[in-house]
Parts: C-alpha cells; sequence; structure tokens
C-alpha cells in the first residue's frame, strides 16, 4: 500500500476499490453494494460477517457519537486510514469468464460464486449453457444462481474482467488462452492438462504471458489442498531424512468420468479417447504427474530431468488412447521414482509415498468418502494420520483462494504457475516420446516449452 501522504491520494484510491466517492454518508450505500445476497445462498460468510461487524464497530460509533469531528482533516484522515485497514483485509469482488459449461466450468463457476465473485460462463454449444442450468448446476450444487450469466462466446464482452477461466477441452486450451491473455486480466486459468502433447503454442503463449505481464495459472488444484501441503510440510522436516524415491498413482476406471458426463456416451465422442487431443490415461491423470514433480520439488530435488514410459493403448480405428501409463522418473538432482496413471483402476486409487532414510510420508485422496488423509510412519508402521474432511467443490473454492492469494504476491512462483502446468506437459510428451521410440528421453528445459526440449538418450 501506498504511504498515505494527502486526502486526494487518498481519495482516489478508496474510490477505485469502493467504486463510490468516499465519505461517511456512502458507507451504508458501499457495504450494501458489496454485501448483496452475492453467493446465490443468501447467507454471507464468516469472514464478511467480521468485516461489517468490525465496520459497524468502527464506523458507526464514530459518525454518530463524534460525527462533528469528521469535518477536521485530522479526523479524516484517521477515518481515511481506518478505510484503507477495511478495504485491505476485505477480499476483492472479482469478475470472473469461464470458458466452457461443462462439468469443470460449473465447478469453476460454483466455487466463484461461494466467493461472491461475478461470473460470466461461456460456451460454443447452446445445448451445454441449457444443461448448466436445467441439469449439471442444480444436480451439484442445489438451485441454479440467477446471477451467473449464461452466454455464447461470441457474445462474451471482452475486456474488463479480472479473472478468465479455460474449462474447455485440451486441444481448445491455448487458443482461448492466446485470446485471453490479450485482454489483459489479472490472471488466466487453463484447465489440465495444459495443452496437447505436441505442446502446439506452449513457449509462444508463456512468451505473450510474460511480455504483457499476465499471470497463468493451471489447474492442478491436487498442489494446493490442505493434504498435499501437510505432506510437503512434513517431508521438509529434519527428521524425515534424505529422501530415497517418490511414487504417486492415479488410478481410476474412466466409468466415473462418464458418470459425472451422462451426456458423452463414451470416450469416442470427446477428446479423452485421444491422446493426441490431451485424453487418455497420460494426459487426462497428468495430476500424478504433476503431483510427483510438486513433491520433489518440495523435498529439494529439483526438476525432472530423464523420462523413461511404458503405456498401453487402444487403437482400434475409433479410439486411440493410452489406458494404461507407466513413468520412471529422474530429478536433476538425482531422485529416482515412479509415475503410474490408468483409465481401467476400479475401485479408484490416487496415492503418493515419499521415502525417506528415516520414514515415509503417504497421501491418499479420498482415503474415505469426503476425506483425504497423510500418514507418517517409520520401520515399525504408522506412527501418525492427519485427516482432511471436505466436498470435491471444497477443492475448488480452495483453488481459487490460492489464485486470489498469489496474484496479490507472486503468481509467477505459484504452485500452479503456468511453469508448473508446463514442465508437466514437458514430461507427458516426454512419455509419449520414450514410448514411440523405446527410449528413455532427456529435457532439455534450455529448449523453453517446445518439441526441441526432448532428447533421446
Ligand atoms: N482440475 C480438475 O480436477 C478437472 C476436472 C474436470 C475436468 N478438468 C479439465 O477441464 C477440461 C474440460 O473438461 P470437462 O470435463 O469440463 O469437459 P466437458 O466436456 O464437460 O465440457 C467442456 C465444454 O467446453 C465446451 N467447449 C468446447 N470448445 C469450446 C470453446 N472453444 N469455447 C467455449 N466452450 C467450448 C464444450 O461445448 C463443453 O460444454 C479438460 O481439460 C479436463 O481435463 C479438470
Amino acid at each position: 500500500m501506498k504511504k498515505l501522504s494527502g486526502n486526494t491520494q487518498v481519495h482516489s484510491r478508496a474510490y477505485s476499490v469502493c467504486d463510490r466517492p468516499y465519505n461517511h454518508q456512502n458507507w451504508n450505500v458501499c457495504l450494501s453494494h458489496y454485501y448483496p445476497n452475492s453467493h446465490g445462498s443468501g447467507k454471507l460468510n464468516l469472514e464478511e460477517v467480521l468485516q461489517i461487524s468490525f465496520c459497524v464497530m468502527v464506523f458507526v460509533p464514530k459518525v454518530y457519537l463524534f460525527g462533528g469531528g469528521l469535518e477536521t482533516s485530522h479526523s479524516f484522515d484517521w477515518l481515511t486510514r481506518l478505510c484503507f485497514l477495511f478495504c485491505k483485509f476485505r477480499r476483492e469482488i472479482m469478475r470472473v469468464k469461464v470458458f466452457g459449461a461443462g462439468s469443470i466450468g460449473n465447478h469453476l463457476a460454483n466455487a466463484s460464486r461461494s466467493l461472491g465473485w461475478r461470473v460470466d460462463l461461456c460456451d460454443v454449444d447452446e445445448a451445454a449453457l441449457a444443461r448448466t442450468k436445467n441439469q449439471i448446476y442444480p444436480g451439484r450444487y442445489g438451485n441454479w444462481d440467477e446471477s451467473i450469466h449464461l452466454m455464447k462466446n461470441k457474445d462474451a464482452p471482452k475486456g474488463g474482467y479480472d479473472l478468465i477461466f479455460i474449462g474447455t477441452p485440451p486441444d481448445s486450451h491455448i487458443a482461448l488462452a492466446l485470446e485471453a491473455v490479450k485482454e489483459k486480466p489479472k490472471a488466466v486459468l487453463v484447465e489440465k492438462p495444459f495443452c496437447t502433447p505436441d505442446l502446439t503454442g506452449a513457449q509462444e503463449l508463456y512468451d505473450l504471458a510474460r511480455s504483457l505481464n499476465v499471470a497463468i495459472f493451471t489447474g492442478y488444484d491436487h498442489v494446493v489442498g490442505k493434504a498435499s501441503e501437510k505432506f510437503s510440510e512434513l517431508v521438509t522436516q529434519a527428521a524425515f531424512g534424505p529422501v530415497e524415491t517418490l511414487d504417486v498413482e492415479f488410478r481410476e476406471f474412466w466409468g466415473g468420468i462418464f458418470a459425472a458426463h451422462p451426456w458423452l456416451s463414451g470416450p469416442s465422442v470427446t477428446y479423452l479417447g485421444f491422446w493426441k487431443r490431451g485424453g487418455g490415461a497420460c494426459s487426462e491423470h497428468s495430476h500424478a504427474t504433476n503431483l510427483w514433480q510438486h513433491f520433489a520439488h518440495a523435498a529439494g530435488a529439483g526438476r525432472v530431468v530423464e523420462v523413461t514410459a511404458n503405456m498401453e493403448f487402444v487403437s482400434d480405428g475409433k479410439l486411440d488412447y493410452d489406458k494404461l501409463c507407466m513413468l520412471t522418473l529422474r530429478t536433476e538432482n538425482g531422485l529416482l521414482g515412479r509415475v503410474v496413471q490408468d483409465v481401467v483402476t476400479a475401485a479408484p486409487r490416487k496415492w503418493a509415498r515419499l521415502q525417506g532414510q528415516n520414514g515415509y510420508v503417504e497421501w491418499q485422496c479420498a482415503y474415505r468418502p469426503g476425506t483425504d488423509a497423510v500418514f507418517e510412519g517409520n520401520g515399525a508402521g504408522q506412527t501418525s494420520e492427519f485427516l482432511v474432511t471436505k466436498t470435491r467443490p471444497d477443492d475448488f473454492i480452495q483453488e481459487l483462494r490460492h489464485l486470489e492469494d498469489s496474484i496479490k504476491s507472486d503468481p509467477w512462483s505459484s504452485p500452479l504457475s503456468i511453469t508448473r502446468g508446463l514442465d508437466t506437459m514437458l514430461v507427458v510428451a516426454a512419455a509419449h516420446k520414450s514410448v514411440a521410440e523405446k527410449r528413455t528421453i532427456r529435457i532439455d528445459y534450455s529448449q523453453g516449452y517446445t518439441p526441441a526440449a526432448l532428447k533421446l538418450v
């Protein structure tokens, strides 16, 4: 925050945050402007209740008991400083545009509304917009939220958004993200997998975002979950000892995905059945690869530099995807470990284990329904457990809170930054090349996010 040197400066800054001229008569208007029945649920969250209570406690006595004092510049300055405090600790109302009114688009729209943000939800398909309003949103979250504006892409405003989310199939991500960055929002969120395994447009997008200073995030939301944060905290403790190896598995029969998409008849009618479009186990379940990279960073092992892969494909003329994907990864600091992703395992298993010289840490997603878990142990067995109870919508609320906080600090160092999303795409691309060439692939980061970065060992 700028040092307050005079009332004029203070005026304009407060105005830009509150949209209204700053004076005590307008506080009531200002509050009702920011705290309308803004969640769709009709409830204010705890943070907002505390903010309003703070405002009432501080401003009401000041205005009504000592109202005359307000005319003096001293009191005015005092009140202005409190106004700044209020604005600083209040979460901003973001204006959001979401591309893709499918499964993830609905999650992101709902999470945005839970934070009181304004949402325009766009799709190229009229039927998808109708399905959102009549089926997906009310089915998942109880009822349709009338404040969400549904529109075709061509009718969506350009410019004026704080955040733009790309929740469409992977082969459309880069083109939409390039256009979104040109609108100069505060940030763009691109869903996983970030792009197609041929890496088309990846470096171009990275360069454009850097040059326009628009932050880009990726949708690997597991890394900012509370259980992952606990896992990372435990493995950095001295008692854990040097790291021996790391395993991550996301093994899930994709019947679950199709159950969440009853309007899809199977993998052949979507990108999921085509690895070149970003489908198949290697791309679709790349949460595991990304989590492996995230935990390797937490353990100080650095970036992945070698990939050896094996995959089992379904290629029958109508479909062309990997149903099983097994990766052996080595990092620049020598950590050797394994990632397994598949679309055949039922019941699913989403699990990670980091073995140190003095013990292990395990992470398990959906250990019990609605509960993630982190276990700590040693050669004698498990020594502690840490449970996180949450719902699926909570995952996305947590992700968006992370985005909001990162934008205010350093978005480029977030574990959800574009760098992490594209680092994962390099591993995905290397994995497919490894299978095609039956060789280990070395990643040369000096070549950028391009196929030239993938070298045969
Ligand atoms: N982070 C997560 O946990 C998570 C969860 C689900 C999906 N995803 C990812 O989100 C992406 C979308 O998956 P989904 O399950 O929501 O798919 P979906 O099929 O349910 O929805 C995609 C929607 O995008 C629309 N669309 C296609 N091209 C478009 C364009 N150019 N502009 C606007 N809309 C367009 C389609 O009409 C469809 O309605 C995928 O990359 C997927 O991997 C991530």
